[in-house]
């Protein structure tokens, strides 16, 4: 079942979708390339929300409960959340309430800057403290950031990687992703669409680029999760 595991199609909560029309045009695109799942992943920024994840919690239900009241169908569009890796971010209460849908991950964003050793501590106390498997979002995003070591100390956590379809389309990017999946390293992948333009849901893009069992293997990786959808 392909499955949209990073994206932005809730309307007015974060720099995603800004109405319920373009919401509903984004996920007529995706179901249209083909998409059979699709979990919505606002950001989540523990500084923005003031470490009140149950106050993030209700806006997410709001947004959502909008697109579904203008698309009956879109009831089957399951939850979760970007959370951006801060300092601190274990000891937020109620983080792994953010997890994706039913699952025990939790999709966590890097921060955009120079590696530091505390963003491994936060992910693996997260990991640790709530039993939840990391996913790292958009792995390949950072390698005008770190350098070769580096990306191995992130490559070694206990975590899933999450490529973005786009990856696919850009040499260099391509190249550490195409590496990563040949490693073995588990991986799932999303559109981090974000609107209809210059970040539109682009599976039509990996569909061209990725072998039917490159996709597939991202898959699979839901199969082994602990919870069902
Ligand atoms: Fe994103």
């Amino acid at each position: 079942m392909l499955t949209e595991h990073h994206c932005h199609i809730l309307p007015q909560i974060d720099d995603g979708s800004n109405s319920v029309e373009m919401s509903l045009e984004m996920i007529k695109m995706m179901r249209s390339q083909g998409v059979e799942r699709i979990i919505a992943t606002p950001h989540f920024y523990a500084h923005r929300e003031r470490n009140d994840v149950k106050a993030y919690l209700a806006k997410r239900q709001a947004a959502y409960d909008k697109i579904v009241q203008a698309d009956n169908s879109n009831s089957d569009i399951l939850l979760g959340a970007e959370v951006a890796i801060e300092h601190g971010l274990h000891n937020v209460p109620d983080i792994d309430k953010l997890r994706l849908a039913d699952t025990n991950y939790i999709l966590l964003e890097l921060p955009y800057a120079g590696f530091q050793h505390w963003y491994l501590d936060e992910i693996t106390d997260i990991a640790y403290e709530y039993k939840l498997t990391p996913v790292i979002a958009h792995i390949h995003r950072y390698l005008d950031y770190y350098s070769k070591s580096e990306y191995e100390e992130v490559l070694k956590l206990d975590a899933i990687f999450q490529i973005n379809n786009e990856a696919l389309g850009n040499f260099k990017e391509r190249r550490f992703v195409k590496k990563l999946i040949k490693e073995g390293y588990p991986y799932l992948f999303g559109s981090d669409a974000h609107n209809l333009t210059d970040r539109k849901p682009n599976w039509d893009l990996l569909r061209k680029k990725a072998k039917t069992d490159v996709i597939d293997g991202a898959e699979r990786i839901l199969s082994e999760c602990k919870e069902e959808y």
